[in-house]
């Protein structure tokens, strides 16, 4: 059975004050045994010591929003996994769209990432997900097919335990425009027939696959309550701990395990 998993993406977002006291408020209404949903929160680098600090004890996760695939040395500005796994990191976020967008990420950098954060026991959120022009071309099945075979080349089946998907359609990140639970639902079906194909039906079967774009209070359950929605990669509406929160609440409402 595939368990809940509802990740907060902080993107570049609050300062050390407001970042501990988000993450206190998260901490406290998520004990350390939870039953039926994952939580982790992704803060900016600067302050995942410190959130860090502020999830103690408590049953939040720490991540990252992104990691470089060399080993420590000469690369300025760059963040190696083992630095992260070295401030308590479980998690990193790789290949988010605002970084294939702005930062230029392709499918052969993501990969190495993938690759680099899993040898160094980090588990890996990886973002895929279709812009809107794509989409009105008909494009959403094949580029998330090549998003899917560029970031996970190389990548064999005894990984994929420690990877969970997360379709996250541009046109509805940061927009408040949300994908249909028609729309989000045919495209994890899409994303976990694809894993059939390249791994085996028990990996498609085993392999988390979130939803991110304008996850909300009001929508999260009927979008989390998909069969093929095993949770929700969650931005603006992670920075509101009662609106993350209610997110969680909604994903253990529908979890089944
Ligand atoms: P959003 O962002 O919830 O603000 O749309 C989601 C994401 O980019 O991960």
């Amino acid at each position: 059975m595939r368990r809940k998993f509802v990740a907060g993406n902080w993107k570049m977002n609050t300062l050390r004050q407001t970042a501990v006291e988000l993450a206190g408020a998260i901490a406290k209404a998520i004990p350390a045994a939870v039953p039926k949903v994952q939580v982790a929160v992704c803060p900016p680098c600067p302050y995942l010591e410190a959130v860090k600090g502020a999830i103690a004890g408590s049953g939040v996760e720490l991540g990252a929003q992104n990691a470089y695939h060399e080993q420590p040395g000469a690369f300025t500005g760059e963040i190696a996994v083992a630095m992260l796994g070295d401030v308590g990191c479980a998690w990193v976020i790789l290949g988010h769209s605002e970084r294939r967008a702005i930062l230029g990420e392709t499918d052969e950098l993501i990969c190495r990432k993938v690759a680099a954060s899993l040898r160094g026991g980090l588990q890996v959120i990886l973002c895929v997900g279709e812009t809107l022009a794509q989409r009105q071309a008909n494009q959403t099945e094949a580029v998330l097919d090549s998003q899917m075979a560029g970031s996970l080349a190389g990548i064999d089946a005894a990984a994929m335990d420690k990877i969970v998907i997360a379709y996250e359609p541009v046109w509805a990140i940061g927009t408040g425009v949300t994908a249909t639970t028609e729309q989000a639902q045919s495209a994890h079906a899409h994303l976990r027939r694809w894993l059939a194909s390249r791994y085996n039906p028990q990996i498609a079967a085993a392999t988390r696959i979130l939803y991110g774009g304008s996850v909300k209070p009001d929508n999260a359950g009927s979008l989390l309550g998909q069969p093929d929605v095993d949770g929700a990669l969650v931005g603006g509406a992670s920075l509101k701990a009662a609106d993350f929160l209610a997110i969680v609440r909604a994903g253990e409402s529908v979890a089944s395990v």
